[in-house]
């Protein structure tokens, strides 16, 4: 099989839920913000934009208000971890990345999903944890939307579509999850 750097940092990348205080540093942050704009999109649209959120007190507001939402939901695993006080849906990263897109984009999700991977990528290849977070939606449900969305700044007739938590890693992560083999056939 190849190997390279690309599919080094692919294999390495994992989700990290345990982060140092320390904040990352500009020209982090600068580097994976620039891979997230880097990605594809459909028909080249770029319909997508990004919140970066150092504010500790309004990722802690948000926290609380993402729990309150997925506290409600009908999924007992969501809910238990809602409930629980001590669980923090940002797991403590000083850096929080929120993912909007323009609704009617072509592929809106699928472009924003793209730049998502983009800067889980690029924190890898750099040394920084991450972790793909999409509890952070529900802090959008119903009437908090507008609230939100104003606060964080998120353009007319966007929306939230995902959010990546970013910092120094508390430590490395070891196994990777399984990963299921019996998923492709081939017709040649
Ligand atoms: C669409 C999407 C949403 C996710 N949302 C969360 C989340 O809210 N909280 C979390 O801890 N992990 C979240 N994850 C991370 C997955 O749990 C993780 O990618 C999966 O368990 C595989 O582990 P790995 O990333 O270390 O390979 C999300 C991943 C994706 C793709």
């Amino acid at each position: 099989m190849a190997a390279n750097e690309v599919l080094a940092t692919i294999k390495k990348r994992r989700s990290i839920r345990a982060f140092q205080e320390k904040q990352i540093t500009e020209e982090e942050l600068q580097t994976v913000l620039e891979a997230a704009r880097y990605a594809p999109s459909a028909g080249n649209q770029q319909l997508w934009h990004f919140t970066v959120i150092q504010d500790q007190q309004l990722l802690a507001e948000l926290n609380v208000s993402a729990k309150a939402g997925a506290a409600v939901i009908d999924n007992e695993h969501i809910q238990q971890l809602a409930k629980n006080e001590k669980f923090n849906i940002f797991f403590g990263a000083s850096t929080v990345v929120l993912v909007s897109g323009k609704e009617d984009g072509l592929e809106i999700e699928s472009d924003c999903a793209a730049a998502t991977q983009n800067m889980l990528l690029a924190a890898e290849s750099i040394g920084l944890g991450s972790c793909w977070v999409d509890l952070t939606l529900f802090a959008f449900l119903g009437e908090k939307s507008e609230y939100y969305k104003e606060k964080l700044g998120v353009p007319a007739g966007y929306r939230p579509f995902s959010s990546v938590v970013l910092g120094y890693k508390k430590v490395e992560a070891v196994n990777a999850p399984h990963r299921k083999e019996d998923v492709v056939n081939y017709i040649r």
